[in-house]
């Protein structure tokens, strides 16, 4: 029976072996099961706003996620909703991007698209009074997940400042993140026909 390691045998990549690389898989599966927790641990301590509105980005990113599970979203969209702002404390100019690849993998490629885009989407209700073109995403107009984007900042993004809003707990979405999470990535729903 082989030895089980405990530590691979290398301190520089080049030096490993098969059986480094294959305990680094086995590994790997149980770091990678972690990632829904970690995310939802972020949402819940450390995710913070731009000081200056009403509610932080933890409770924007619960109130997004409430509206789309609460006008009937799939569940993967009520993920996305919850971890579309996640990227703003480390990717402030281009935080969509930032949460789009988090999800991409387990995702229809619509969500990934809509989330990827929704910075530029949401500039519809503010950029023309930072000397920006509000119509900028009219770029994208005709891609087939266009008016999903449009609907995306509309009814849940750019309507998640209130902080009066009945919005749910984080623990309501725990299981819709662990089971997105849970799928196989890159199936076939991420591929754009
Ligand atoms: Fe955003
Ligand atoms: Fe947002």
């Amino acid at each position: 029976m082989a030895e089980q390691l405990q530590k691979v045998s290398y301190q520089r990549m080049k030096d490993g072996t098969e059986a480094d690389y294959a305990f680094m898989a086995e590994n790997a599966v149980a770091y990678q099961q972690l990632t829904p927790g970690r995310l939802l641990t972020y949402v819940d301590t450390v995710l913070e706003g731009i000081p200056g509105e009403h509610v932080d980005t933890r409770e924007h990113s619960l109130q997004s996620a409430t509206r789309a599970f609460r006008d009937g979203a799939n569940e993967e969209m009520v993920v996305a909703a919850l971890l579309h702002d996640i990227g703003v404390p480390f990717a402030p100019d281009n935080h969509d991007q930032f949460a789009g690849e988090i999800i991409r993998p387990y995702v229809g490629w619509d969500t990934y698209w809509v989330v990827r885009h929704h910075g530029l989407f949401q500039g519809y209700y503010y950029f023309h009074y930072v000397g920006k073109d509000r119509n900028a995403r009219d770029k994208y107009r005709g891609h087939p997940a266009f008016q999903q984007c449009v609907d995306f900042c509309e009814k849940w993004d750019q309507e998640s400042f209130d902080p009066d809003y009945d919005t749910m707990p984080l623990s309501a979405f725990e299981p819709m993140v662990h089971r997105v999470f849970a799928r196989e990535p890159w199936a076939e729903r991420t591929k754009q026909p």
